[in-house]
């Protein structure tokens, strides 16, 4: 039986509800000023593996790193003296600050696709801020709608959509804005505008002067596809091996195949995508570091969070 979850007024109650589902791993929906967002606990893999499979993105896009306060932000993030203008003129608020990973940064190397960079955001909105502050953990939304559909404005289309994949639902009216958050990367001296959102240019640039294009790969303005570096192993991956050389490393998934590779980790002894996903980038990142000519990476099935899983690789595969 599919059990929907229904919306709930967000009282004193059901708030710390949530936020105990929150810090469970378990998925909760809850209101910003911008859209209603799909909220998971940053820090827990397992959990945003469960939120990209409910979302059905076939990638796993950077998710956006909700906080309380500013405490709570310096904690996952380097603010450096633009980024902290920023925050300071536009937090709680509609603005998204892309800056590099504080050092020790707890946030799941899933929720942010492997990148050395982490998207922040205050909300301005109590309920979002409540519920964060209330499960003492920053918490990982992307909008609430499954991948390919417009974003939600109100609980009802949360719940309609993406009722039946989450914990609890928080209702809290109408979202004011309607348009998601200002996305603004912040790279040593340059602000660079990687979505428009919410806030305009002009209100960034009279804070933080002049703002910078996206660049791709070859310093040309990025398409709005590429506009997330992703992060690319230095080794060479070889991937579907059904056999490891022993100059290799092997990223194993279910029964490893034969051979005696330099070093070996198991994305999922069981088979599990679920658990793979939340290994994923946190494995590549140590056989990378292993001495060795290649990763051979054994095959892993196209379905559910595969796809995705897959898709990664594919591009870390690709030099
Ligand atoms: O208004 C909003 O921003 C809503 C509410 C729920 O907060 N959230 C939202 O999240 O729109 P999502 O996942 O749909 O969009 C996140 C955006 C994507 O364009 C993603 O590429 C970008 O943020 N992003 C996240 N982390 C990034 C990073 N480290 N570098 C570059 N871009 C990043
Ligand atoms: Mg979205």
């Amino acid at each position: 039986m599919i059990s929907r979850a229904v919306s709930v007024d967000p009282t004193d109650d059901n708030l710390d509800l949530a936020a105990e589902r929150i810090r469970a791993g378990a998925l909760v929906c809850f209101p910003t000023e911008t859209v209603y967002g799909l909220g998971a606990d940053a820090t827990n893999d397992v959990a945003i593996a469960a939120l990209y499979e409910a979302k059905g993105r076939p990638r796993f896009n950077p998710l956006i790193i909700h906080v309380a306060d500013m405490a709570q932000a310096l904690e996952i993030g380097d603010f450096n003296e633009t980024a902290l203008k920023l925050a300071a003129a536009f937090w709680p608020g509609a603005l998204t600050l892309v800056v590099p990973r504080a050092a020790g940064c707890p946030v799941s190397l899933l929720a942010g696709a492997g990148l050395d960079t982490i998207a922040i955001r205050l909300p301005g909105h109590d309920v979002a801020r409540s519920l964060i502050a209330r499960a003492g953990v920053p918490i990982a939304a992307p909008s609430a709608n499954p991948s390919g559909r417009i974003s939600p404005t109100h609980a009802a289309h949360v719940a309609a959509e993406l009722g039946d994949k989450v914990a609890m639902i928080l209702d809290g009216g109408p979202c004011r804005s309607g348009v998601e958050s200002t996305v603004v990367q912040i790279a040593d001296d340059k602000v660079v505008v990687l979505r428009p959102g919410a806030i305009a240019r002009e209100d960034i640039e009279k804070v933080a002067g002049p703002t910078a294009l996206p660049m791709g790969d070859e310093g040309t303005p990025a398409s709005p596809g590429m506009l997330s570096r992703h992060y690319a192993p230095d080794h060479r991956l070889r991937m579907n091996a059904r056999n490891v050389q022993a100059d290799e490393a092997l990223l194993a998934f279910g029964p490893p195949c034969p051979g005696e590779p330099v070093a070996a980790l198991n994305l999922s002894p069981s088979g599990n995508l679920k658990e793979a996903a939340a290994n994923l980038f946190a494995y590549l990142r140590e056989l990378d570091k292993v001495d060795c000519r290649a990763i051979a990476v054994m095959a892993i099935p196209e379905d559910g969070l595969g796809e995705a899983i897959n898709d990664r690789l594919r591009r870390a595969a690709f030099r």
